[in-house]
């Protein structure tokens, strides 16, 4: 089952419009500075997220649930994405929208539960046999392809590495010496073979072998110290569903030719669980639940919350981060009105957070915290003109006429973005109350539903 394991690369993140946060900003005694790590006021929201952040890096919060609420453009999404900066790459966080859900591929309650489990990692630690050093000597021993007589492949190989403190001689087989030429690896990097599965990493260039051809930019490292042979521990995160990605695929070879989305079998996650228990049992891994943060959460149908709602008690839960601009709605799929749409068992259940509008001054800022970010300078003027826009349209329309200002800037060869500049976008692209009130007027010319 290892084998199929991968480490997780990089993590999926939604930037873009929140591209400027870098953390919650607060100190050490978890109190929210004015404006840091690019968020601006929002103080209570901030501490309360604070707070949950420790909660998550302690264990303490699997299986629960958390809910930010507040009027649109109130920074919800943005306190999320703080939340995942805080929490580091070792702790997995999943961003979705509750639309997407609902896809012709697979049932909404199956694309939930394999949402949930991208959102639990299970550390590994494994202690494996590695051949580790820097190379000192690889000669190939080279014979006739027998597919093609004219070329030649290596049929083994004779490599020597060397620590600061042993060197040892090996002769490698075939496969491995292929290895070495398509990896471009040779004398004077530093390598770490497993011994038992043959696979190669390199690490760099030695320290020594590069003072001696002067190899520019290359990655430079230290000879290791020590034998050749040694046990070396590896830690990794996987998430369950990697891991029943991984089991569900040996399962049919026709699996191979299958689109990327689909169902996974219930008994694929139940031999996933248990394998994991087994593994937590034996000292061998560490279960590490990290946050499923749903977002537009009025989306969620009756059923998906039942789903959720029943998933949540598991004790391979998630912690799940609702966030909703609505007020009293009904649940979708049903006539019931409940605060935010959402069923009040479930509702009872959430920790709750919740954001306030802005002031002016603090509209001001993030505007110009997301001009800096994108490398739009503002005249004075074009930034009175755009908090007022800010304020009475909203902070996410502000935000979103930075671009086209910024273009017209550039059509005036200026670097600066200009009142005038505001004011031809805002003429432009309209807001959303602007494009209702003009659906209204035009309501008998365009075509209905
Ligand atoms: N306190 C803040 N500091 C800095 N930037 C912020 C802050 N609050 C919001 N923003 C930025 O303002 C924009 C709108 O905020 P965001 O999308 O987080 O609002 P929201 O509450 O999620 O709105 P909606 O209910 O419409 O989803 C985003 O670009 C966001 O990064
Ligand atoms: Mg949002």
């Amino acid at each position: 089952m290892v084998s199929d394991i991968r480490e997780i690369a990089a993590k999926f993140e939604r930037i873009g419009t929140h591209s400027h946060i870098r953390g919650l900003g607060l100190d050490e005694n978890l109190k929210a500075k004015d404006v840091a790590e690019g968020l601006v006021g929002q103080k209570k929201a901030r501490e309360a997220a604070g707070v949950i952040v420790r909660l998550i890096k302690g264990g303490k919060m699997a299986g629960r649930g958390i809910l930010i609420a507040g009027p649109p453009g109130t920074g919800k999404t943005a306190i999320a994405v703080a939340i995942s900066k805080e929490l580091g790459k070792d702790i997995p966080f999943v961003h979705v929208a509750a639309s997407e859900f609902y896809s012709s591929e697979m049932k909404k309650t199956e694309a939930l539960i394999q949402t949930m489990r991208k959102a639990i990692g299970v550390r590994i630690k494994e202690t494996r046999t590695v051949l580790e050093g820097e190379i000192v000597g690889l000669d190939y021993n080279m014979v006739p392809n027998p597919y093609n007589p004219t070329q030649k492949i290596p049929e083994s190989a004779t490599l020597t590495l060397a620590t600061k403190d042993d060197k040892r001689t090996f002769s490698v087989s075939g496969r491995l010496a292929l290895q070495f030429m398509y990896q471009g690896i040779e004398v004077g990097d530093v390598i770490v073979i497993d011994k038992e599965t043959g696979r190669i990493a390199k690490v760099g260039r030695s320290e020594k072998a590069s003072k001696k051809y002067d190899l520019g930019n290359a990655d430079i490292v230290e000879i290791p110290s020590g034998k050749v042979e040694k046990e070396k521990e590896f830690t990794y995160v996987v998430t369950l569903y990697d891991l029943d990605e991984a089991n569900a695929r040996r399962g049919s070879i026709f699996s191979l030719f299958s689109a990327e989305s689909r169902e996974i079998d219930n008994e694929v996650r139940e031999a996933v669980d248990d394998q994991v228990k087994k593994w937590v049992e034996e000292g061998r891994a560490e279960l590490v639940p990290g946050v499923l943060f749903i977002d537009e959460t009025h989306l969620m149908d009756i059923e998906l919350f039942a789903f959720m709602n029943r998933a949540m008690e598991s004790e391979m839960a998630p912690i799940i981060i609702l966030a909703s601009n609505r007020g009293f709605s009904k649940i979708r799929g049903t006539d019931i009105v409940a605060p935010h749409g959402i069923p009040l068992d479930l509702l009872d259940r959430l920790l709750i957070i919740t954001t306030e509008p802005y002031t002016k001054d603090e509209i001001k800022t993030i505007i110009e915290i997301r001009a800096a970010e994108s490398g739009i300078m503002l005249s004075d003027d074009a930034l009175e003109k755009l908090m007022d826009i800010g304020v009475q349209n909203s902070l996410r329309y502000a935000i979103q006429l930075l671009a086209p200002a910024h273009e017209y800037a550039k059509l005036r060869n200026s670097g600066k973005v200009s009142l005038e500049d505001v004011e031809r976008a805002s003429q432009i692209f309209v807001d959303v109350t602007q494009s209702s009130a003009y659906l209204k007027k035009w309501e008998e010319k365009m075509l209905a539903m």
